[in-house]
């Protein structure tokens, strides 16, 4: 058994628990719990549990919280306890009520799975050797970073661009450590259709523009853009993102809109680069005209987005999708060279160089 397989009882409000279950599901199987639902036993024995949004400064709430957890409290399950305002008075009621862990709700994502992670953790005995556990680890903090800047994207808060760059040196050591193949074999089991496409995406991106020769700070900047690329898509409603029908015309141009949405969120908040601001607006555009949201056509086409369009269309095709298989990077390729003036191939042409030696990465 790994972490991965281990199972997290997740108990609060229903719309706190709704983001922080979809972000720790990056790391392990996730059940929810609604505050105050019937004190029926989940399936299983849960392997740890946290609880977000309990409020423990009034009789009612810690009832409700004490109902919740009493089913596993001689269980030795360890709890972590997410509070809103955190006082020293209810850090004391947490941890008499079985919390291991006390914390802010408001702490990074990381922060937080890294507790997660811990409470999840075999014993050294039980660990089996070789099982990819620390290349996923990495692929899972990129993915706990990129989860902290959609929640803001999709809450009003800022998308800062210093935990951008930190999203990009963890991802850059990663490639560094386990190189692209492993990279993106570890994204492709991520069950996130957003977080997976952002991961692959970015990877992709890091890997690419080292191999033109950019240097370290173009590198950083281009891996930051690829990150935030499809930062639009928190505004999108999940329902309409991870929809496994046909969109209809008008859910179709509500996701379309996150080029523009991310784009209007990034310049409103100021502070991001200018290279990352057209990367974010302009990734869908092609060069013979055909993309959006601006219809762009041939050099009114930096760089900069040629590269990113390239890394994204490729991220698509080789990833899975509910209506569709995952490609083989050659396949993905024939199907690139098919899309002709719409993508720039002398880039094209470097980018099958980069990948397709290695066609038992992807
Ligand atoms: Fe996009
Ligand atoms: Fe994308």
């Amino acid at each position: 058994m790994q972490v991965a397989d281990r199972r997290l009882l997740l108990i609060g409000p229903d719309d706190q628990c709704r983001s922080l279950a979809r972000t720790l599901r990056l790391l392990c199987r996730v059940e929810t719990r609604a505050l105050g639902a019937p004190a029926a036993q989940p399936l299983g024995r849960p392997n740890a549990i946290v609880t977000s949004g309990v409020r423990l400064r009034d009789k009612t709430g810690i009832e409700a919280a004490q109902t919740a957890l009493r089913p596993f409290l001689s269980q030795s399950i360890p709890v972590l306890c997410l509070l809103d305002q955190p006082s020293a008075r209810e850090a004391v009621q947490a941890r008499m009520m079985g919390a291991s862990v006390v914390l802010s709700a408001g702490a990074p994502t990381v922060m937080i799975a890294a507790h997660v992670r811990e409470m999840l953790r075999l014993p050294a005995h039980q660990r089996r050797a070789g099982d990819q556990a620390e290349i996923r680890e990495r692929v899972q903090d990129v993915g706990f970073v990129l989860a902290d800047l959609m929640n803001a994207a999709s809450t009003g808060m800022r998308v800062d661009d210093g935990i951008a760059a930190g999203a990009a040196s963890l991802l850059t050591e990663a490639l560094r450590n386990d190189g692209i193949g492993s990279w993106l074999r570890t994204v492709a089991m991520i069950h996130d259709p957003t977080y997976r496409h952002c991961l692959l995406m970015a990877g992709i991106m890091s890997a690419f523009v080292l191999q033109l020769g950019f240097n370290a700070g173009d590198c950083d900047r281009m891996t930051r853009a690829a990150i935030l690329h499809d930062i639009g898509k928190a505004l999108v409603p999940l329902e309409i993102i991870n929809k496994t029908d046909r969109l209809s015309d008008e859910e179709m141009a509500v996701v379309r809109s996150h080029a523009t949405g991310g784009h209007e969120l990034l310049v409103a908040q100021g502070g991001h680069h200018p290279a990352i601001l057209d990367v974010v607006r302009h990734h869908h555009e092609y060069l013979d005209g055909s993309g959006y949201p601006d219809r762009l056509r041939g050099e009114q086409i930096t760089d900069a987005v040629r590269i990113a369009t390239i890394c994204d269309v490729f991220a698509a095709l080789i990833e899975k999708r509910s209506y569709k298989p995952s490609l083989p990077a050659r396949d993905a390729f024939v199907l690139m060279e098919q899309m002709g003036p719409k993508l720039d191939q002398d880039l094209l042409r470097a980018f099958k160089r980069a990948f397709v030696p290695t066609p038992a990465a992807v």
